[in-house]
Formats: C-alpha cells, sequence, structure tokens
C-alpha cells in the first residue's frame, strides 16, 4: 500500500507518519518512509541519522534516479523527458520494495525499525536555490518514483507531506492508496482537511482520502471536529504529553505504544488496505493526468509532444 499523510501546517503529519512507519515495522513490515517536507523532521522522529543522506531530488541524484527508472523504455527518449506524470511502460524498472535487489533507489535510503523500514528524503531548500527555484519543482523526482514503485500486501511506502494543498491536488493525489488528513480542532485545521477533501472530490479520488483528529484535549474537541468536518473521523489521537516531551528530549517515537495509538495505527492499517487501488487502475488515472498534462502549452513548448510515452502494452501485472 502507498499511504500519505498531509494537513495543515503542525498538525502532525510528521507523528502519524513515525509513529504508523514505526509500528508496521515492529509488526514485520517492509516500509520505505519519505520525507517529502522541506523540513525534514521525519528522521528525528524516526530515531534515524541524516549525518550520511543523500536527497534524492539533488541533480546528481535525480539523474540517476531516471536512469534507473527509465531502464530500457525507448518510449522515453532520455531521462530529460520525464515529467511528473510519465508513466512507467515496457523496459521500464519498477522498483519493488519487497526486493532484495540493490538500486540506486536503496542505496540512497537510510534503515530504521531493525533494518524493515527504509528512509528516503527528498530534500531541503538550500542557500544556493535562492531566487532560483521553489522547493514543490523538487517533488516531480518523488512523483516519478511512486508511479515506478511496486508494494505488496505486507509492505508500505507511507508519505509525510508537505503542508499545503497544492502539491497533492497537482498530480500527487494519483499515487497513493489513502491519503490521511491530519487535523486540529481548530477551524483553520478544519478548512484546510474540508479543501483536500473538495480537491480529492474533483480529482475523482474522493474514497482515498480520510480524516483522523489529533492533539484532542477533551470532549469539547471532539464534538467541535466530528461537527466541522462534516463526515465520521476515521480516529483520533489525544494530546499526548509524552510526544512532545519524547520530542524535546530529542528521542524517536519508537517506544510511544500507548493504547490510544496501537488503536488509531490499527484502523489507519486497515482503511489503507480497504482502499488499496489495484496497480493498473492507478496507471489509469496516472494517463489521463499525463494526457491533461501534456496539453499545457509549457509542456509542449519544454518537452514536444510526450503522447507516446503512455504504453498501451504495459501493465504492471505483466511487469512482474
Ligand atoms: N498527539 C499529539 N500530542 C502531543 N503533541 C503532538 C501530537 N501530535 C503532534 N504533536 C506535536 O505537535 C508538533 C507538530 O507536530 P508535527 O511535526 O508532527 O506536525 P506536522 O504536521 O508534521 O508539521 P509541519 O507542517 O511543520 O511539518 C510537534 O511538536 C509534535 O511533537
Ligand atoms: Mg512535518
Amino acid at each position: 500500500m502507498k499511504i500519505a499523510f498531509v494537513g495543515k501546517g503542525g498538525s502532525g503529519k510528521t507523528t502519524l507518519t513515525g509513529l504508523f512507519a514505526l509500528h508496521a515495522t515492529r509488526n514485520d513490515q517492509t516500509v520505505v518512509a519519505v520525507d517529502a517536507d522541506i523540513n525534514m523532521n521525519l528522521p528525528g522522529a524516526l530515531g534515524v541519522s541524516v549525518q550520511h543522506a543523500q536527497f534524492i531530488a539533488t541533480p546528481h541524484n535525480a539523474a540517476r534516479i531516471y536512469e534507473y527508472l527509465r531502464g530500457s523504455n525507448n518510449r522515453i527518449e532520455t531521462t530529460k523527458k520525464f515529467v511528473n506524470t510519465t508513466p512507467p511502460g515496457t523496459g521500464s524498472n519498477i522498483w519493488n520494495i519487497d526486493s532484495n535487489a540493490s538500486t540506486p533507489l536503496d542505496s540512497m535510503a537510510v534503515e530504521f525499525g531493525g533494518g524493515r523500514g527504509k528512509l528516503m528524503m527528498v530534500g531541503s531548500y538550500e542557500t544556493d536555490h535562492i531566487a532560483s527555484g521553489c522547493y514543490h519543482g523538487q517533488l516531480g523526482v518523488l512523483e516519478n518514483v511512486l508511479s515506478h514503485t511496486r508494494t505488496g500486501v505486507d509492505s508500505w511506502l507511507v508519505a509525510d507531506m508537505v503542508a499545503g494543498t497544492d502539491a497533492f491536488a497537482g498530480t500527487l493525489h494519483a499515487q497513493f492508496d489513502a491519503v490521511f488528513v491530519v487535523v486540529e480542532p481548530t477551524p483553520e485545521g478544519v478548512g484546510v482537511a474540508r479543501h483536500y477533501r473538495e480537491l480529492a472530490e474533483a480529482a475523482n479520488v474522493g474514497r482515498t482520502v480520510n480524516i483522523v483528529g489529533n492533539k484532542i484535549e477533551d470532549g469539547q474537541d471532539l464534538r467541535y471536529l466530528e461537527k466541522e468536518i462534516g463526515v465520521a473521523l476515521l480516529g483520533t489521537l489525544p494530546r499526548l504529553a509524552g510526544i512532545k516531551q519524547h520530542r524535546q528530549h530529542g528521542l524517536s517515537l519508537a517506544d510511544m505504544q500507548s493504547t490510544d495509538i496501537i488503536a488509531l495505527m490499527q484502523r489507519i492499517d486497515a482503511r489503507a488496505r480497504d482502499c488499496a487501488i489495484a496497480e493498473d487502475d492507478r496507471l489509469g488515472l496516472l494517463y489521463n493526468l499525463h494526457r491533461a498534462r501534456l496539453e499545457k502549452p509549457w509542456v509542449k513548448n519544454t518537452y514536444g509532444d510526450l503522447s507516446g510515452q503512455i504504453d498501451p502494452d504495459f501493465s504492471f501485472a505483466r511487469a512482474s
């Protein structure tokens, strides 16, 4: 399953991504955790040192990744012809996270959870980016990785997304089986959560979106959220003093295992399995987005006609 935690800044995306990734590794599941935020907090939550970390969006690493993903797929003329929605085709390398094969992607990840987990980081905004680019451009390589990645029934790709609905709404929404919108019981949090739901409905992926209440202090908070969100919450997490204290002491979330946390993690696990989309159906979503993107004049002007990238003979079922 491929899942993402999204929501307003500070709502608890990183905390829930970390808790879920650690929960899954404890249950002998394979996990690729992706820190897709510009301010990388997931390594700390997972207890991972990033001293020797490699960011997938650096020009050098992105080039290695494109070379690998393209494989012998001649429908992608050169590695410079990858756009966010470029789909896999015959000859593409599909990154199977259950496989032990060593790939450039594995070499860029850092282990956690006793070796069952791998943390992948997109990148940060460096001083040399000032006045030259925006972070969201760096998410393109992540989208390509996601569309060329295969997970199994006991393996997870879990993304801690950057705050802001734009990255999700653009094209990333097509990549996940389930998306968990983390929301605090505040009008601002509720507004952002509603917006994610509206965008997902408009993009025909409404069924993938689930709302998780966080930092709930009392019955009043819960009633407020239930009333204002307007749909059933998947679950909630109380404001837990232990989470803040752990982080204040520079500790990971590895030993945070209260009954509240475990119950929520089990719900997230079950819902993600319920929402799982067949790989070839997800590919159909990606084709639609790719076609729409190709109509944009700037894409035509920059890349030429990329419609040949859609391979009618490709299916994930056949690629196995
Ligand atoms: N259930 C909780 N109980 C207590 N503190 C929490 C809880 N969830 C998150 N926090 C704290 O709230 C702060 C924000 O959480 P977190 O970093 O997970 O949010 P985020 O959505 O990832 O933020 P950002 O948008 O900055 O990436 C952190 O200090 C975290 O420790
Ligand atoms: Mg965060």
